[in-house]
């Protein structure tokens, strides 16, 4: 697969014409930013979309990048499952994650031989801070019965003593297809808490949790119902299980993307990081997208300045040893073929 011309979107967040003329992505980007903002993103977008095209890079985005990043550059869009099914297929020479540390790292597992750029190597995630290797030992010392399913905002080390994979979009599905009667499920406990819920399958959590979900609040968000019984309420599975239940839909960053898509609601609230919402909504102009959000700190390190000095400089390469990428690449590529 060639990144160039054709862009590679596949997500349900429609494709973005990459030779879009500055005038044409400025007029698509007026609702979620002022004309100003834009002048200002305007000459990196372009001196980007130049040198990718001149280095062979691809561009890999997560649905929480800011517009800018998410319509004025990326190649790919979409959940953390989409990005690592494109990275398995991409064939550019070097590939550039927007996005937080771990899905560069699954972008790494599943390319050993490219070069793998992250425009800051600090955006990390709270989930994947919140388990070590030692953790794991003990779950499987305690459990010595159950696979270990390791959530992808994990780090490859913690990966590597893991079983299988899983990301939002098909955690009850890996779970299932294991076909045991109990699994142990890290590092987020309310993933964990809402797969039990969806499932016969026991689950065994470790107490993690997402810093943007875990602050949503089932009271709050019957409040805004109640204010207004014709808002659709969408929440990511990060979020406590009694926001779930609060919620009219639940499904990974994309799944909310194609929930929007198909049934076009007149005012809607994803409970999710804020710059989803923007992202959708520049596709969704009948839409009224709705507060509470949250923003995610670490996506938030990866700017366009960043990026642009990313493809100059060639840093940060992202590395990973041997040893631990052979074992962590299994449970990712087990992920993939389980829920092909
Ligand atoms: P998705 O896989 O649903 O995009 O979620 C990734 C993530 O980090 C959510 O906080
Ligand atoms: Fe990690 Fe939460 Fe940020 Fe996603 S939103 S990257 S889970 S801290």
């Amino acid at each position: 697969m060639r990144p160039h011309p054709a862009p590679m979107t596949a997500s349900s967040m429609n494709p973005l014409p990459r030779d879009e003329s500055s005038p044409g992505l400025q007029a698509r980007l007026a609702r979620v930013m002022p004309e100003l903002e834009f002048r200002v993103h305007q000459p990196l977008i372009e001196a980007i979309n130049r040198l990718k095209k001149e280095r062979d890079a691809v561009i890999l985005a997560h649905n929480y990048q800011t517009p800018e990043i998410f319509h004025g550059v990326a190649d790919v869009v979409g959940d953390s499952l989409r990005l690592a099914r494109e990275a398995a297929q991409t064939d550019a020479t070097r590939i550039v994650v927007c996005g937080v540390n771990f899905m560069a790292e699954t972008a790494k597992l599943l390319n050993p031989d490219k070069t793998v750029l992250i425009p800051d190597a600090e955006a990390g995630c709270s989930l994947a801070e919140s388990i070590t290797p030692d953790d794991v030992q003990r779950l499987r010392a305690a459990y010595p019965d159950a696979p270990v399913v390791a959530y992808v905002n994990t780090s490859a080390e913690v990966k590597a003593l893991s079983d299988v994979c899983c990301t939002s979009a098909n955690a009850v599905q890996i779970v299932e297809s294991l076909g045991v009667p109990r699994v142990i499920m890290i590092p987020d406990v309310f993933l964990a808490r809402n797969v039990a819920a969806a499932t016969a399958v026991e689950i065994i959590a470790h107490d993690g949790r997402c810093i943007v979900h875990e602050q949503f609040k089932a009271r709050d968000i019957r409040e805004l119902r109640e204010a207004d019984p014709g808002l659709a309420i969408l929440a990511h599975p990060e979020c406590p299980p009694d926001v779930l239940q609060e919620a009219d839909f639940s499904g990974s960053t994309e799944a909310m993307a194609r929930w929007v898509d198909q049934h076009k609601p007149s005012r809607v609230v994803l409970l999710t990081e804020c710059s989803m919402s923007d992202n959708v909504a520049v596709q969704h102009p009948e839409v009224d997208f709705q507060r509470p959000c949250n923003l995610c700190p670490y996506m938030k390190r990866i700017t366009l300045p960043k990026i642009l000095q990313c493809l100059e400089s060639e840093r940060e390469v992202v590395t990973i040893p041997v040893h631990t990428a052979q074992r962590a690449r299994q449970a990712i590529e087990r992920m993939l073929q389980l829920s092909a």
